[in-house]
């Protein structure tokens, strides 16, 4: 029932910006929304967009200001992406969208991540003698589940948007049909990734020039099956995707080459709307992604940690307070590695996990001024700590949308196999899932019954698209790329704003740090002070200098003027206003 209320609501805020200027004089609509028109009529609360690339960017923005809500720009972004940046945009993958409204006053999460296949098995990365095959798991067409996107975003449009989705495709055909202009970023990833996408004659003839030449900056890239493919959902609907012409083109494909996904796979997955996990930290509500995502319990469980201490007095990438970042995140990855996975198939202790009383007993555990091995550090009892507490929402009267949203093939690229004569790239999301109890997938992440594998089953995920709120109003968007730096990477944007009061460009831009509990390594980005690496040594810190971490597009609502930051880390994105 709850989630009936939003529709209607948005149809109402989609009439108000349209009708703005006629309603404006008429007393009668004295209701929220137009109030919050009236309000700040020139103080730039008209939209923001933040993607990394930008022509999604601005296929976006056109959507806002046409009149379109914040889901309309949402699905039209990620069409355009689909399009523009293959190697993680894509309908051939799946996410995770928080949508908040501020009228409804609720934050709900739409989940569309990947399945299982009905056939896939326990075992199904083992080799003979016990080991896992990564190669399989992750750049087979066994490594694919069955993608989500395109139905979450067909979800997200149906229930929240005020736009078809044929409006939500048109930029994305347009820009697949005429083509757009290679990037250096769009040359160099096909370059570094050249020996996977050159393994399958489908996917080669799509990202390879005939005769095998490099598409290099300034060329046209034109993808005319997946323009056609994505006229035949717009013409269809998302069935064509799960039932029509591309359905049966994905199933050719897997049974080609021995994958598991059939056409009863594609025609009963559905995407889920979720309540997203809620705390509350120094004050401010965080809102991020629940199962089968572990993002919003760890980014909350780690801040609920942190909340004990004077972050803000200890300054920002101190030493010490790097030092007590790292020590909170080492103990949620070790519970991650016991207690997330799919809800549809396990009971995740969250109530637990997200608990003030169990950051406090975690934050007890912590020596502040030495690092604790992560040898001696074991998941925690977070059960003892569930209470039956319901999560609590506040009612205000007041304007605006919000959507963070985060979908993957997982690898760049995912498992590099282009569905042939649909133009579009598989996930290789099977890998998230824990292919046996104790090795690590590809982010270094373990894992064990929780995340097993099993027939449609949702593997565990660190996406957290994540939305803040500062007494009722959206506040803070943000989310990011990045494995399971994912967590770490949206933590530190939360903490930037919130205890270093960073304007946001720079809570974006800092040096990021990162700790997983497995390996034992501190990772640091560049421009970190060698003074800081030398303290944190000293503390007993293993200190790793490796490539920079996520690409966290964001975000900030501060006094009703929006300020977007987009991620230096990505040569291609773009934050635009309006
Ligand atoms: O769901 C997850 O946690 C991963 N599949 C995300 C992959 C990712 O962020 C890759 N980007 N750098």
């Amino acid at each position: 029932m709850r989630w009936k209320i939003l529709p209607s609501l948005y149809l109402r805020i989609a009439l108000s910006a349209s009708c703005m200027l006629l309603l404006a004089s008429q007393t009668t609509y004295g209701d929220a929304i137009i109030e919050g028109e009236r309000m700040h009529p020139k103080q730039g609360r008209n939209g923001m967009v933040v993607t990394s690339h930008f022509l999604a960017t601005q296929s976006a923005l056109d959507v806002l200001k046409n009149g379109g809500n914040a889901i309309d720009a949402a699905v039209t972004a990620a069409f355009s992406l689909a399009v523009t940046q293959p190697r993680s945009g894509n309908i051939g993958g799946g996410g995770f969208m928080l949508i908040s409204s501020e009228q409804a006053n609720q934050v709900l999460a739409i989940d569309y991540r990947e399945k299982a296949p009905s056939q896939a098995t326990e075992e199904m990365f083992l080799n003979k003698d016990g080991s896992v095959n990564s190669d399989i798991s992750r750049f087979s067409h066994r490594a694919v589940g069955v993608p989500g996107t395109v139905a979450g975003l067909a979800l997200a449009l149906k229930e929240f948007g005020t736009i078809s989705l044929q409006q939500a495709l048109a930029p994305a055909i347009k820009l697949a049909h005429d083509g757009f202009v290679v990037t250096p970023r769009f040359s160099s990833g096909l370059k570094t990734v050249e020996k996977r996408l050159r393994t399958w004659k489908a996917t080669e003839e799509i990202f390879y020039k005939p005769g095998g030449t490099y598409y290099e900056p300034g060329d046209l890239f034109v993808q005319k099956d997946l323009a056609a493919t994505l006229q035949r959902i717009s013409d269809n609907g998302a069935k064509e995707f799960y039932q029509g012409k591309t359905a049966q083109l994905l199933v050719e494909e897997m049974s080609k080459h021995g994958g598991l996904i059939t056409l009863d796979d594609l025609k009963n997955y559905a995407p889920v709307i979720r309540e997203p996990v809620h705390g509350n930290y120094r004050g401010y509500d965080i809102y991020s992604m629940s199962p089968p995502s572990s993002g919003g319990a760890h980014v909350i469980q780690i801040l609920n940690i942190l909340e004990g201490y004077p972050i803000s007095d200890l300054g920002h990438n101190s030493a010490t307070t790097i030092h007590l970042m790292a020590e909170a995140m080492k103990r949620a990855f070790a519970d991650r590695s016991r207690y997330l996975g799919d809800e549809d198939f396990i009971k995740v202790p969250m109530a637990g996990l997200i608990s003030k009383a169990y950051g406090e007993s975690l934050r007890g555990t912590i020596d502040s001024s030495a690092a604790n091995p992560s040898k001696t550090i074991a998941p925690g009892k977070p059960m003892e700590f569930e209470s039956s507490e319901t999560t609590h929402f506040s009612i205000v009267d007041n304007y605006g949308n919000a959507v963070s949203n985060t979908y993957t093939i997982n690898f760049s690229y995912g498992a590099g196999i282009i569905v042939q004569g649909a133009g579009f790239l598989l996930n290789n999301e099977m890998d998230d899932f824990s292919s046996k109890p104790g090795v690590a997938n590809a982010y270094g992440l373990i894992g064990g019954k929780a995340n097993r594998i099993e027939p449609n089953k949702r593997m565990l995920s660190s996406m957290s698209p994540t939305i803040v709120k500062d007494h009722g109003r959206n506040f803070l968007v943000t989310g990011s790329p990045g494995g399971s730096r994912i967590i770490t990477t949206t933590l530190q944007v939360i903490m930037n704003v919130i205890d270093h009061g960073l304007n946001i460009q720079s809570a974006v831009s800092a040096p990021r740090i990162h700790h997983q509990w497995l390996p034992d390594e501190l990772r640091v980005e560049e421009g970190l002070s060698p003074d800081t690496i030398k303290l944190l040594y000293g503390m007993g810190h293993e200190i790793k200098r490796k490539s920079s971490m996520g690409a966290i597009q964001s975000i900030m609502i501060d006094d009703q003027v929006m300020y977007g930051a987009a991620d230096p880390r990505r040569s291609t994105s773009l934050a635009a206003g309006m």
